[in-house]
């Protein structure tokens, strides 16, 4: 049986709590969060105990550490638990501030325990499947790659400010999704950006729409477009070119009904958010996270892509803000 301490009884980790107590052989041990009642409520439904951070840390009987807490507590608690010599599943970003990622990737190391960061995209079937015929040559090498990640709406303003800035806190995973898709790291970043959205994001000192070109150490090309706020809806697609052809992935409806009447043919719009689009995301990764610690798989990501999507995040930053290329 392993044992499992979860950190964020909030939105993602109920996601995860719910896929974690799934896994067999897997036990969500304690909740620990700052908010006693979101704890009692998350442990309660488990059959989970509520923990502070220091019994979780030290109890010999807790092999995994579940991190889905704010963003500013990950790095403090990344460090803690490989200490305790915890296997550790982390929420992205690892941190703000690319500095002090780094040094929690050194300590992970150290202390030689896995430690996977919550990049579900890749865990999604859909892109997943586009993944595997990459590697399985059906569009020859690919030369370039054209992302679209566009939200519903923007999140609240206060959660903005607090949020590190559109590149950390959105665009993270497509950064991400730009490495594992074309197998490759960037030399040069250029990222332009405006708010077009709402002006309170502006006031924030954020925007809410960018553009972003990178190039890599083999010349290949990507260009990824995001918006805050789509009047349709949640837009996750992307295109690989190569050689020999294109492949696509795109969005999921909740139904593939289709209604054609005289005035024109509807379909269900795209999956509400990304709780609802990657579902099946969040559940492969934490059972994926599970068969790894059980020594059925190896890890498919560790800290290190973390803080690689972490550092492209703040050479985009850079670049919008200095309105240059970023050499890397
Ligand atoms: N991979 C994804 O798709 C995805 C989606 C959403 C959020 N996230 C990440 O997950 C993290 C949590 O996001 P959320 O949307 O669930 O936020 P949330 O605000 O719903 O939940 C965060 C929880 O952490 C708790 N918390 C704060 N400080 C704590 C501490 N020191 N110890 C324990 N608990 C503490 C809060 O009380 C809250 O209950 C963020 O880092 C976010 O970037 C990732």
């Amino acid at each position: 049986m392993i044992d499992v301490a979860l950190f964020g009884a909030g939105r993602i980790g109920s996601i995860h709590a719910g896929n974690g107590a799934r896994q067999p052989g897997v036990r969500l041990h304690y909740v620990v969060d700052v908010d006693a009642t979101a704890a009692q409520a998350l442990a309660r439904q488990h059959g989970a105990q509520v923990a502070d951070a220091e019994r979780a840390f030290g109890d010999p009987a807790i092999a995994a550490v579940v991190i889905a807490s704010s963003t500013d507590t990950h790095a403090d608690l990344i460090l803690r638990a490989a200490k305790a010599k915890k296997a550790i599943f982390c929420e992205k970003p690892v941190d703000l501030s690319l500095e002090r990622a780094r040094v929690c990737a050194e300590a992970v190391r150290a202390a030689g325990v896995p430690c996977m960061i919550g990049f579900q995209r890749r865990y999604d079937p859909t892109f997943a499947s586009l993944k595997a015929r990459i590697d399985d040559g059906e569009i020859g090498e690919p030369e370039m790659l054209v992302v679209t990640s566009r939200d519903p709406g923007a999140p609240p303003v206060d959660y903005i400010r607090r949020s590190g800035g559109i590149f950390k806190d959105m665009l993270i995973h497509d950064f991400d999704i730009f490495r594992w898709i074309l197998a490759d790291e960037a030399v040069s970043v250029y990222a332009t950006g405006s708010c077009l959205t709402d002006p309170a994001i502006e006031g924030a000192g954020d925007i809410d729409a960018t553009a972003v070109t990178i190039r890599t150490r083999r010349g290949r090309l990507a260009q990824i477009n995001t918006i805050r706020r789509a009047a349709y809806g949640y837009d996750q697609r992307f295109e690989v070119i190569g050689a020999k052809g294109m492949l696509q992935a795109g969005n999921h409806r909740p139904t593939e009904v289709v209604l054609w009447s005289s005035g024109a043919i509807t379909a269900d719009k795209p999956e509400h958010f990304f709780l609802e689009r990657y579902r099946a995301a969040y559940a492969a990764e934490m059972g994926h996270f599970f068969d790894v610690l059980g020594g059925r798989a190896k890890p498919r990501t560790s800290i290190d892509d973390g803080v690689a999507a972490l550092a492209l995040a703040e050479a985009a930053t850079t670049s919008w803000r200095e309105k240059r290329v970023i050499e890397l």
